[in-house]
């Protein structure tokens, strides 16, 4: 892979490790051994020169906004119809899909992975909110993709498939079914805009580190992409039993953490185990949603300080905080406050007519100095976001910046969305032993 290094890798310790993935509850985490351990994965933006996948035409931010949408409403969708059959904490109301998915086109943020013996490389967006991990594989008929960035399981030593009657496939339900003639197992991510992948699942041996191999890591091997660009995969950080997470968490921990960096030039990390974590973390409550308990990480905004907001403002709502999504996604009530205070204190510069669903765009052409006021997203506990011009603002051109946040369809109390941006250079943490999320500042440039 283009001559960068993927990989700090600090602790050598190897453990031999057996793993019982997905479907064996009776074998218990290697708690003494997880707590020196730990894993960090550099992390570059899809476009910056770092990344082996950078696409040939950048996205335009309409395009990126619209992919964005999309996500969002397939979220929103599942916890807006789990919350209508009685409260959101309510019964087990709404099927969710085996495999979960969002589109990938607004999670542009990537990690290296090693899949095989031997290993290969392959460059990979990491997803809060999916939960089977998969790649584009040689048998593929319409990824669009380059040879090499295929993995092709034939070439590889350690490589076995999955039966249809085995617990690995029976995780699956509606979106998984089996290729009868050869009894294995298949998977399928279907996405709102009708875009789909579908495949094998299979077992591989999983490198993330040069000493830190995972045998039987079970991820989808896909043979069929719908998108018209290049195919790309993902691996899911979703609490399911199937993501990535999940399988390593056996000898990590259940904790991991991020920064995702502010611009193409400069790298983040994406860490697995409690070793990881720098001091000085404040943190919030990790809610469970019991209809989509492991599919999102769930926390709750506070409130305002300085904004005229009613106390109850968040409590209809759910709000995950979401590695893929790229701008907050607030309701109404709020958004309309945040807005109109922000506009306050942004005459220097001109209002454009908007056109994306973000709709306070400035054109800022001509300032020496951005400055823009500083936005603090308060949590539950204490935990905040203090938001800079990286946080605040996303930019359509050289010219214009627009606000990245918007307002959610408040008709149905559905979820509302920490996106990326807002998360920029500071350490995100997912606690899920102890139940609580994390924010530090200064993770990352
Ligand atoms: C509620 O549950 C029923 C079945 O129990 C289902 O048909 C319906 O789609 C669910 N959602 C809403 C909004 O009623
Ligand atoms: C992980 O790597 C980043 C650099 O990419 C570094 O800043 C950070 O301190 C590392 N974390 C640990 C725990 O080593």
């Amino acid at each position: 892979m283009a001559g960068f290094s993927n990989y700090f890798f600090a602790l050598a310790v190897l453990l031999s490790l057996v793993s019982t993935f997905i479907s064996d509850s009776s074998q218990q985490p290697l708690h003494s051994s997880q707590d020196s351990k730990f894993l960090n994965l550099t992390v570059v933006h899809r476009e910056s020169a770092y990344s082996s996948i950078a696409r040939e035409k950048k996205l335009s931010l309409e395009q990126i906004l619209k992919h964005d949408t999309v996500r969002f409403n397939i979220f929103d969708r599942f916890i807006s119809g789990a919350s209508k059959n009685g409260t959101i904490e309510g019964s087990l109301a709404v099927s969710i899909p085996a495999y979960f998915g969002s589109l990938f086109d607004t999670n542009n943020f990537v990690v290296t992975i090693g899949l095989g013996t031997p290993k290969k490389d392959f460059t990979v967006m990491f997803d809060t909110g999916s939960d089977l991990s998969w790649i584009p594989c040689s048998t593929c008929r319409e990824c669009e993709a380059p040879k090499k960035l295929l993995f092709d399981p034939t070439e590889s030593s350690t490589y076995s498939s999955i039966r249809c009657n085995s617990d690995e496939c029976s995780q699956a339900q509606d979106s998984s079914s089996c290729s009868t003639e050869s009894n294995t197992c298949r998977f399928a991510i279907s996405y709102a805009d009708g875009t789909i992948t579908e495949g094998s699942i299979i077992r591989d041996t999983l490198t993330l580190a040069p000493f830190d191999v995972l045998p039987n890591f079970v991820f989808g091997c896909s043979d069929y992409y719908s998108m018209k660009h290049r195919a790309v995969g993902l691996i899911g950080l979703s609490r399911e039993k199937v993501s990535l997470f999940s399988q390593v968490s056996q000898k990590y921990g259940e904790v991991f953490s991020y920064c995702i960096p502010s611009s193409l030039s400069s790298t983040g990390y994406l860490a697995f185990g409690r070793l990881a974590l720098p001091p000085h973390i404040k943190y919030t409550p990790m809610l469970t949603m019991p209809p989509v308990v492991g599919l999102l990480y769930f926390v709750r905004l506070a409130g305002s300080k300085t904004l005229p907001l009613p106390p109850t403002v968040f409590s209809r709502t759910a709000t995950a905080i979401d590695s893929g999504g790229v701008i907050t996604r607030l309701p109404p009530l709020a958004y309309n406050a945040l807005r109109s205070e922000f506009q306050k204190h942004m005459t220097e510069y001109t209002l454009m007519p908007h056109k994306f669903v973000v709709d306070t765009c400035y054109d800022m052409s001509g300032h020496k100095n951005l400055n823009v006021p500083t936005v603090e997203l308060l949590f539950d506990g204490g935990a905040s976001l203090s938001l800079d011009f990286d946080g605040t603002m996303i930019m359509a051109d050289d010219q214009m910046g627009c606000l990245a946040f918007t307002a959610t369809d408040d008709m149905h109390g559905g979820v509302s969305i920490i996106g990326n941006t807002q998360q920029k250079k500071y350490t995100v943490v997912y606690d899920v032993t102890n139940g609580k999320v994390g924010f530090g500042s200064g993770g990352c440039a």
